[in-house]
């Protein structure tokens, strides 16, 4: 007789060195971000593995690519799990590979053990998660959970000048074997592993985190217009200077917004100057937004503050302000079965785990407006990410993806049609 269903760790450490090959940077990390040629590579990659254990692809027209591994009754919507293969410019090795590749895992383990299960298991693999190159993140998602890519990302050019429509066919196009069906298929649940991506778990030794919910986000791109004129000539009172208008909004939001609240964040990541000369006032400054909080009323009035101090300090300056709302994503709690049905996965296998709320976005986020979802975070080397020294020890790797299998299964058990 077989033995159940187990995660094999060197399968997954070799998978997980595999993928960190693709799009390896000099410093450790990866930079694969969405839809480049890098990510291509991991998804066909991902396709060809899948293929070999003949866990069926297909992918939809938001270049999500999905694994199935058939259940007895194919009619009942699958149990999915998934998360994204895409990063940040620097990112690093584990932020979404690990959540894919321990679905993987998942899969294999349930084949290996020859197990049958009720319904069908996906694994989801999200495009362009990360919203780095084209905004909003969790792009994939999103798009299936509304059914549609909505129209305005189409024209959307990244930082390279690529417009996201034609990354998005030149994917699509890169694997021609794979059937493309529509957006939005129905599922019985969502599970996601993901690192932490914060300090929390480490610093209790805790292997499992169990993920509650997802605080919400707010992204927005501001721009400010004055008057290129000479650096050397233009005195004060002839200068209108978006620099300056950025330089006091910067300074009051930082001085504002955390330190007045311990579960605010407020980030800029991105800055730019046009034209860009040493020697001129520039005419237009750029910059990002990144705002978020647990809460959705507080989140709300964060934003109303950071617009109106943008309003302000532009007119001040003698300057035009264009505010660009860029994502949107409320606060998200995941229901308490499913948390709970995490939390039970984890004791059945003898891990420690505690209950946390996510401060990164997940495609769980959208998921969970279509079918139950859950999260399990695993614990990161000093808390760190979005950074290429991102790191996770091989025994929270073993541990998380043990969680995802138990959490799987339990689903499995709990949610299978009663005998006939
Ligand atoms: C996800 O990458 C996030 O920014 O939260
Ligand atoms: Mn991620
Ligand atoms: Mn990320």
């Amino acid at each position: 007789m077989k033995a159940g269903p187990a995660i094999r760790e060197e399968r997954l450490h070799d998978r997980l060195a595999r993928f960190a090959r693709i799009g390896a940077t000099a410093r450790g990390g990866v930079n694969r971000q969405a839809l480049t040629e890098g990510d291509r590579e991991a998804r066909a990659l991902l396709a060809e593995l899948g293929r070999t254990r003949g866990f069926a692809p297909r992918q939809d027209a938001a270049a999500n690519l999905f694994l199935r591994r058939e259940g007895r009754d194919p009619s009942l919507p699958p149990l999915m799990l998934g998360s994204h293969l895409d990063t940040q410019p620097t990112g690093g090795r584990f932020d979404g590979a690990l959540g894919v590749l321990a679905a993987l895992e998942v899969l294999e383990a349930l084949e290996d053990a020859g197990v049958e299960t009720p319904r069908a298991v996906e694994l989801a693999c999200w495009t362009n998660e990360e919203g780095s190159r084209f905004a909003p993140g969790a792009m994939g998602s999103q798009a299936f959970a509304a059914g549609a890519l909505a129209p305005e990302w189409l024209e959307a050019r990244s930082p390279d000048g690529a417009r996201l429509a034609d990354e998005l066919d030149g994917t699509l196009r890169a694997l021609p074997g794979v059937p493309i069906a529509r957006l939005g298929t129905p599922l019985a649940a969502y599970l996601e592993l993901h690192i932490e991506q914060g300090p929390v778990l480490e610093r209790e030794n805790i292997p499992v985190g169990v993920v509650t919910g997802i605080q919400g986000t707010v992204w927005l791109e501001v721009v400010i217009e004055g008057r290129a004129a000479h650096a050397g000539t233009t005195p004060l009172a002839f200068r209108r200077d978006p620099m300056v208008a950025a330089g006091a909004i910067l300074h009051t939001l930082h001085e504002g917004i955390m330190p007045g609240d311990d579960d605010a964040r407020f980030t800029v990541g991105r800055i730019d100057a046009y034209p860009g000369s040493v020697n001129a006032i520039p005419e237009r400054v750029t910059f990002s937004v990144d705002l978020r909080h647990p809460d959705a009323e507080t989140l709300g009035e964060l934003e109303r503050r950071v617009r109106a101090v943008c309003r302000r300090e532009a007119e001040r300056a003698g300057c035009a302000l264009t505010l660009r709302p860029l994502v949107h994503m409320p606060p998200v709690a995941f229901p308490a079965a499913m948390v709970e049905l995490v939390e039970a996965g984890a004791r059945r296998a003898g891990l420690a785990s505690r209950r946390l709320v996510s401060g990164a976005f997940h495609d769980a986020l959208y998921l969970a407006s279509r079918a139950p979802a859950a999260m399990i975070f695993c614990p990161c080397r000093d808390g760190v990410s979005h950074n290429e020294a991102e790191d996770v020890e091989p025994r929270f790797v073993a541990a998380g993806a043990t969680a995802l299998l138990e959490a799987a299964t339990g689903f499995l058990r709990s949610s299978a049609p009663a005998a006939a």
